[in-house]
């Protein structure tokens, strides 16, 4: 690292640590600017952002369209809660329902990625009217209470005295263990198609598939958590159309509004039956966040991203496999590089390189969540970039 990179740094650390909470590691960057999917820092460093602010920045950043969409909304009407209706909101749950899997009719409109599966179980513990969740091993589905009592290794931070509800954590990828888990008092399943904290550990088509043949038979909801891996990562809308697997419940935020607060319950006919007043948030679904839901989705279909997704994770599976990396797994723009030597160095080594990219529960791994909007020219430098990395 430079000189001024490590005063830079510091000073913004340290103006950082007089205010907030010291609760975050911050990667030794101060980004200022961002344009595409190019980052510019403090000290005028250009950096290609293979990590896209941990998957949010879908569509890179200053997008004509999302920064139009912003202005004409903010103009129009600012906020407004749910206690009216909203031509913006009944948009962009149209559009969200639409793109999402077949099956599922609803949205519920929430601010981030744990109040969604903060929601998404209410709805199953109404539904079922029973008191267990089975989770999985590696799971990581946020912070709150009931979202963090599901979130794998949560001792270091979790803070509760106490789980809210009864949980199973079960080993991944075992059809059989999650058969002896789902017992008569089992109210839902939840999983990440793609496990993303834990470094991009995709279950694939087959294991899906039994998990919802399993979580059917026993009478239990399945609840896909795709707040990291949805929203076209995988180079489809969902994970559950990418392995034509249709979940009762699926969860969705980060990329949702392109970097606006946004989170997303989908659920099926079946799965509903709710009232006024069960479920309620005071930001969920306001105008600004519908605004640009409606405009991140008409961008990534009318601009054809998905098949390009497709393409340059193909591209960055047969040409980044140098250097220090010795596998690929996850799919999309979801991806874990499986690195010979600790993932943080090699994130390090690749951030003097100009590539910015992220690390993962797995040391081993360096995570890749770039915007949609990723090129050619971007990963021919990161396939660069590692060959001239020590393995
Ligand atoms: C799969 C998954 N679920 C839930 C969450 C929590 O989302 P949020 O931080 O928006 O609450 C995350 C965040 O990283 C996530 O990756």
């Amino acid at each position: 690292m430079t000189e001024t990179l490590i005063q830079q740094h510091l000073q913004a650390e340290l103006d950082e640590s007089r205010w907030l909470l010291p609760v975050y590691a911050h990667t030794p960057v101060e980004p200022m600017r961002g344009d595409g999917v190019m980052v510019t820092t403090r000290d005028g460093r250009e950096l290609i952002d293979f990590y896209g602010g941990h998957a949010v920045a879908i569509l890179g950043y200053r997008h004509p369209r999302v920064l139009a969409a912003l202005a004409r909304q903010a103009e129009e009407l600012f906020f407004q809660s749910n206690s009216v209706p909203l031509a913006v909101r009944a948009r962009a749950a149209e559009r969200l329902v639409r793109f999402g899997p077949q099956g599922l009719t609803r949205a519920f409109f929430v601010n981030s990625g744990a109040e969604a599966n903060e929601n998404a179980l209410r709805i199953a513990f109404r539904h079922t009217r029973r008191s267990r969740v089975v989770a999985l091993e590696g799971a990581f589905h946020g912070r709150t209470a009931a979202a963090g009592a599901l979130t794998w290794k949560n001792e270091r931070w979790y803070g509760f005295p106490r789980p809210p509800f009864d949980v199973t954590i079960v080993p991944r990828k075992d059809v059989d263990a999650l058969r002896a888990a789902l017992g008569s008092d089992v109210a839902a399943f939840i999983i990440e198609p793609i496990q993303g904290q834990a470094g991009a550990v995709d279950f694939g088509a087959e294991y899906l598939a039994a998990a919802r043949e399993l979580t059917r038979a026993a009478g239990a909801l399945l609840i896909f958590d795709e707040v990291q891996c949805g929203m076209g990562r995988t180079g489809h809308p969902f994970a559950a159309q990418a392995y034509g697997v249709t979940p009762d419940i699926l969860t969705t935020a980060k990329g949702l509004a392109g970097g606006f607060p946004a989170g997303a319950v989908l659920v099926s006919d079946a799965a509903a039956g709710l009232q006024h007043g069960d479920l309620g948030a005071t930001f969920g679904g306001g105008p600004m966040a519908c605004a640009l839901i409606e405009t991140v989705i008409d961008i990534i279909e009318s601009g054809d991203l998905l098949p390009r997704v497709r393409a340059l994770s193909a591209l960055i599976r047969e040409t980044c496999q140098v250097g220090p990396v010795t596998g690929v797994q996850g799919d999309g723009f979801l991806l874990g590089l499986k690195t010979s030597r600790p993932g943080r160095e090699i994130v390090n080594e690749l951030l003097e390189k100009g590539i910015l990219a992220g690390t993962a529960g797995d040391p081993n791994i360096v995570r890749l969540l770039p915007p949609l909007i990723l090129e050619e020219s971007h990963v021919a430098a990161l396939a660069k970039a590692l060959a001239e990395i020590r393995p």
